[in-house]
């Protein structure tokens, strides 16, 4: 039987007789998979979790605080171990320009701060992750791994490099119901009905070379655009909004002087999957005040453009 409450109940017995004593770890990203995953465990089997989120200073605004806060809420807070590696990710971007290799540097930095940080606990048997059952799928696709376009599975191998059992309680599950099962198990709606985000975050949204001003410039546009869509009726509806820093430079005008500044571009798409988009038909209206905000309130944008390019044949990312 498909209830919440029957998922709920059978998936609390099948993380206790697979970890018995064992002490698992966990990643937590703050997106609706890793913080369902971790609140069944915790329901499951208490203090034998740890989960260890890690800022890697390309979240988008305020989301570091906000996940802290929400996560050891509900998980207690000595069960999240928060590490500040923003500095690492980002000296490590300086002069990169190249997507694949920002994802790989970004990945092995992942890597290397979460496996300090669970060295430090000791005695770890099992990893936590909130894999879904359309990530089971697409590993084993007919058109096998090498069909990806992007390298997204950022913490590949973590298991084996830590010599970890893996528990995946979610692999059965499709997001729609992980999101059932959120609600069932009390996680706020914020995190319940929060946007993908790609793991590589911000990086992949500022073309070209990351830098702490541009993505102080990211963050800002990007915080107009969330606030400006979260109040619209169609928000449920969008898989993915956000902005996107093009650092090319762009003549305007403001007052009687000109400007002379970066491009900013607004993405939100309509998606099942991630696999197609379209682009979402916002409102002239929404898109006008957006528009009007980023460029009067940003410093650094001088021009707002939106992207009505579906995918295929372009990715949600620009990167
Ligand atoms: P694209 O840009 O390929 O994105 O159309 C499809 C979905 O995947 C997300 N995405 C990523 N997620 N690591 C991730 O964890 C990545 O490197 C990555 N690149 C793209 C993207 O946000 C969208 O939901």
């Amino acid at each position: 039987e498909w209830t919440p409450e029957s998922i709920l109940k059978q998936q609390i017995n099948y993380i206790r007789n697979e970890v018995k004593q064992e002490r698992v770890v966990c990643a937590l990203s703050g997106g609706v998979d890793s913080v369902t995953a971790a609140v069944l465990t915790y329901r499951a089997i208490g203090d034998q979790l740890s989960c260890i989120f890690v800022n890697n200073g390309l979240l988008r605004k305020g989301e570091a605080e906000e996940v802290l806060k929400s996560t050891q809420k509900l998980l207690g807070k000595e069960r999240v171990i928060y590490v500040d590696a923003g500095e690492r990710f980002i000296s490590r971007l300086r002069g990169v320009l190249d997507p694949e290799e920002k994802r790989r540097i970004i990945g092995k930095a992942f890597i290397e701060v979460f496996e300090e940080e669970a060295a430090k606990l000791g005695n770890i048997t099992y990893l936590l992750q909130g894999t879904l059952y359309p990530d089971v799928i697409e590993s084993t696709s007919v058109w096998g791994p090498s069909a990806r376009i992007k390298t997204h599975h950022n913490v590949g191998g973590l298991p084996e490099r830590m010599q970890l059992k893996v528990l995946e309680p979610l692999r059965f599950l499709f997001k729609d119901e992980v999101r059932t099962l959120a609600q069932q198990l009390g996680i706020p709606e914020k995190i319940v009905w929060r946007q993908p985000f790609p793991g590589p975050g911000l990086a992949v949204r500022i073309v070209g070379e990351v830098t702490p001003e541009r993505l102080e410039i990211l963050r800002e546009m990007d915080y107009i655009i969330f606030q400006e869509l979260s109040k619209s009726p169609v928000f449920r509806k969008i898989w993915q909004s956000f902005g996107v820093l093009v650092p090319v430079r762009s003549v305007g005008i403001m007052g009687d002087e000109r400007t002379y500044e970066y491009v900013g571009v607004l993405r939100a798409v309509l998606s099942e999957d991630g696999m197609t988009a379209d682009w979402a038909r916002l409102s002239y209206d929404t898109l006008d005040v957006i528009a009007r905000r980023v460029v009067n309130e940003v410093k650094g944008i001088g021009r707002m453009v939106y992207d009505i390019t579906s995918k295929p044949p372009a990715t949600i990312e620009w990167e």
